[in-house]
């Protein structure tokens, strides 16, 4: 079967098309047909050099992709009550460790993974994976986000704040969200009840009491973000390596701080995003679909820093 390899961390160009063993699965597990994989920034950082490349480095030649939808082809025996042949599946699969997703075939944990809702499209839910596992768990398990919370998302046009904004809707909050105008409509159109362009505004001289946040960026980013918040608020934090400086601001105001979320597999979880894909409640937004073979080029669109909800490989 084909999948996308890359035998040293580096540039998008080091991810090659070559042929491997068709996989097969344990007892836990089932083989799937990938009809669908989503790229983040943590493949591209990765595949860099970033990110979890020291954890992995042992797995090199490594294929990534853990965002992946298909259909079940085979059933490891302990989870035959779970799932059947022919079974349509979606789910963020063995994260952190080797994923083995940009193939045809992956062998993926069942208790990652749970059924697509019907009428949803292998790249919608392939979509609907790490990213709304993110948004997802920031306001259920890492913070509590609570109806009547006024929350602020940035990066709200991105893979995981697109998401954020319709669930923290979904849960009652009142969402302040940031991009550049070009996608203020984009943002708008998810039910963010107010648009900041972070070109145009620096949104600590317009916002104050804002009981939660999910912090995209990061950094300086961080520091300016504790100044909008109300006293004991909690800030949800994506990306690494926050400097001392900024946690003691948040420690003063006595905000509740996950200072680096990570995201976790879970099957359970995935049934919920699934219930809220099924009843229309979350819309992935899909910009873009590559063919396997152009997996280098999605690369490319997420390094831009300016990806439009998600990006989809098609094997
Ligand atoms: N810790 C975890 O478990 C975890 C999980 C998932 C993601 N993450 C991290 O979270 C971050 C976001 O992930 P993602 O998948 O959402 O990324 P993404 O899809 O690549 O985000 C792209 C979006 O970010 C917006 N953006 C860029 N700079 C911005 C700024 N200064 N203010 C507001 N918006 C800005 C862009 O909008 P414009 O084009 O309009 O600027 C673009 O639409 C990444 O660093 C990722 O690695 C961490």
């Amino acid at each position: 079967m084909k999948v996308v390899a890359f035998d040293e961390f580096g540039p998008a160009s080091n991810l090659r098309v070559v042929e491997h063993r068709k996989p097969s699965c344990d007892s836990e597990e089932v083989l799937i047909k990938t009809r669908a994989v989503s790229v983040n920034p943590v493949d591209v950082k990765t595949r860099q050099g970033g990110a979890l490349a020291s954890k992995l480095r042992a797995h090199l030649p490594l294929v990534l992709g853990w965002d992946i939808a298909g259909d079940v082809v085979e059933v490891g025996s302990n989870v035959r009550d779970r799932f059947t042949e022919g079974d349509a599946v979606f789910g963020m699969i063995c994260f952190p460790n080797p994923p083995n997703g940009y193939a045809e075939y992956v062998a993926a944990p069942a208790s990652d993974i749970t059924l697509v809702p019907t009428g949803i499209s292998y790249e919608a839910a392939a979509a609907s994976t790490l990213a709304a596992l993110t948004a997802w768990q920031a306001f259920t398990h890492f913070g509590h986000l609570r109806s009547g919370d006024t929350v602020l998302i940035h990066a709200a046009s991105g893979g995981v704040g697109h998401f954020a904004v319709q669930i923290a809707k979904h849960l009652g909050a009142n969402v302040i969200a940031t991009s550049s105008g070009r996608n203020k409509a984009f943002v708008e159109s998810l039910g963010a009840d107010q648009h900041l362009d972070y070109k145009s505004v620096n949104f600590e001289e317009t916002l104050s009491d804002i009981d939660f946040c999910l912090e995209t960026q990061g950094g300086k980013h961080f520091e300016r973000t504790v100044k909008v918040m109300r006293r004991g608020g909690t800030i949800v934090n994506l990306p690494s390596g926050l400097e001392e400086d900024a946690k003691n601001a948040a420690d003063t105001k006595k905000l509740q701080v996950n200072y680096f979320m990570n995201v976790f597999p879970s099957g359970n979880d995935m049934s919920e995003l699934a219930n809220l894909l099924g009843d229309g409640v979350i819309t992935p937004h899909v910009s873009k679909v590559f063919d396997l073979s152009e997996t280098a080029s999605a690369h490319e669109q997420i390094e831009t820093g300016r990806t439009v909800g998600k990006i989809v490989i098609r094997p």
